[in-house]
């Protein structure tokens, strides 16, 4: 009896997407996914928007809809238009020494708003939410958050904007004060609906929520934010992180302040093919910062999904599809030149250009990227992140 329920259960379930798991049958449903999460979708007259107001072209992930969901992003837009500020806040599990493509994109895009908007930054670095669930140690954990904070760091934050923290080292006094009056509004039963928990899990789980929620408030930084609780927060992230955020909306009236707002993206796909995010214990599915050129072009050419027929003649008789082409979706993240994207999409899908010829532009361009970020990577010091996170005030966060 249980056990067809669960089967059942798991055939209706066609596609699984919370912080831990993310899976499909086949390609991932955005738009199902936005309605049974109850976001909108991020429109034109939004990005319009957003140009107009900060007076610079919006970012590619805008254009190309990489970030395409949010929750009151146009509140955030209607109080900045006001001359109201707000702050953004970020985070990463630290769960492995290196990053890969996938994790630089929320942090990319992070820059961009703290850029655009002059806004100030918290990233929280959830060393305590990795070690309960990968089964680290705390100290792992600590080493890997340090380890992560400066390739976080070399995205270019500026540290005049920018608090680091690691929850093992931050959590207390008005961080902790908040993680409790939030653990009271929220239910055993809540959690458990919203996240999935069942009587095996352990306790440390189910009471980790309240943690990465505490940041959405701003007097959970005192240092930073101190008589400004009606500051609101613009939270950018991939959109498995919604659960989250979520049960801190919904707390967030009963304590007293704004309900965060999102700015949502989409998954960075696995190079074997879009169906869902990259398997970290797959070294071959996903391109680290730390790759050489030559793993690059190696991992791309033999690992690349590609959407052209299986010889040149098919090819330039059908043209590539580009619905499942992998190549074709990164370059859709990375190459920025509009115009460029657009000939190599038409050429390409009407067999006019082949796929070691796009492969071979991707690898270009994703080979210069890592090089750049491991330039950036190498000049961040032991020193830059004692700064970034150290509890300090930013007089000129908001300039
Ligand atoms: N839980 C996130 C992860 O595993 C880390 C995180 C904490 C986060 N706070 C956040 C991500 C806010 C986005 C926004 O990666």
């Amino acid at each position: 009896m249980d056990k067809n329920n669960s089967s059942e259960n798991q055939e209706q379930e066609e596609q699984v997407v919370n912080p831990w798991e993310v899976s499909a049958k086949g390609k991932i449903d955005y738009d199902k996914l936005i309605e049974k999460f109850g976001c909108q979708r991020l429109d034109q007259s939004i990005i319009d928007r957003v140009a107009r107001l900060t007076g610079r072209p919006p970012h590619v992930f805008l254009r190309r809809a990489v970030f395409f969901a949010h929750r009151d992003f146009n509140e955030i837009l209607d109080a900045y238009e006001r001359g109201e500020k707000f702050y953004l806040y970020t985070g990463r599990g630290p769960s492995s020494e290196a990053l890969h493509l996938g994790h630089l994109v929320p942090f990319m895009f992070t820059k961009y708003l703290q850029d655009a908007f002059k806004v100030p930054l918290v990233i929280q670095l959830t060393d305590d939410e990795k070690c309960m669930w990968k089964n680290l140690t705390v100290e792992e954990s600590q080493r890997l958050a340090r380890e992560n904070a400066k390739d976080i760091i070399a995205c270019g934050f500026d540290a005049s904007k920018t608090f680091i923290f690691s929850d093992f080292d931050y959590v207390g006094g008005s961080f902790y004060k908040n993680m409790v009056k939030i653990a009271k509004c929220v239910t055993y039963n809540k959690v458990v609906g919203i996240f999935g928990f069942t009587g095996e899990d352990h306790i440390g789980k189910v009471s980790f929520p309240p943690v990465q929620a505490a940041p959405s408030f701003p007097s959970s930084f005192p240092h930073l934010f101190t008589g400004m609780d009606n500051l609101r927060c613009l939270i950018p992230c991939a959109i498995d992180q919604d659960p989250y955020f979520r049960m801190t909306r919904d707390v967030a009236p009963r304590l007293g302040y704004h309900k965060p707002a999102l700015i949502e993206s989409l998954f960075f796909p696995a190079l074997q093919g879009e169906t869902g995010k990259m398997s970290a214990s797959d070294p071959n599915s996903a391109i680290y910062v730390t790759d050489s050129g030559k793993d690059i072009k190696n991992k791309i050419n033999k690992y690349a999904f590609s959407g052209g027929q299986d010889s040149v003649e098919n090819h330039r008789k059908y043209g590539a599809n580009l619905e499942v082409d992998i190549p074709i979706k990164y370059l859709g993240f990375f190459l920025e030149d509009d115009a460029e994207l657009e000939y190599i999409r038409t050429e390409y899908g009407a067999g006019r250009m082949l796929t070691g010829e796009v492969k071979k532009r991707l690898t270009e361009i994703l080979t210069e990227m890592v090089e750049r970020h491991r330039r950036a990577r190498a000049a961040v010091t032991d020193e830059m992140v004692d700064a970034f996170m150290a509890v300090r005030p930013l007089p000129n966060m908001f300039r």
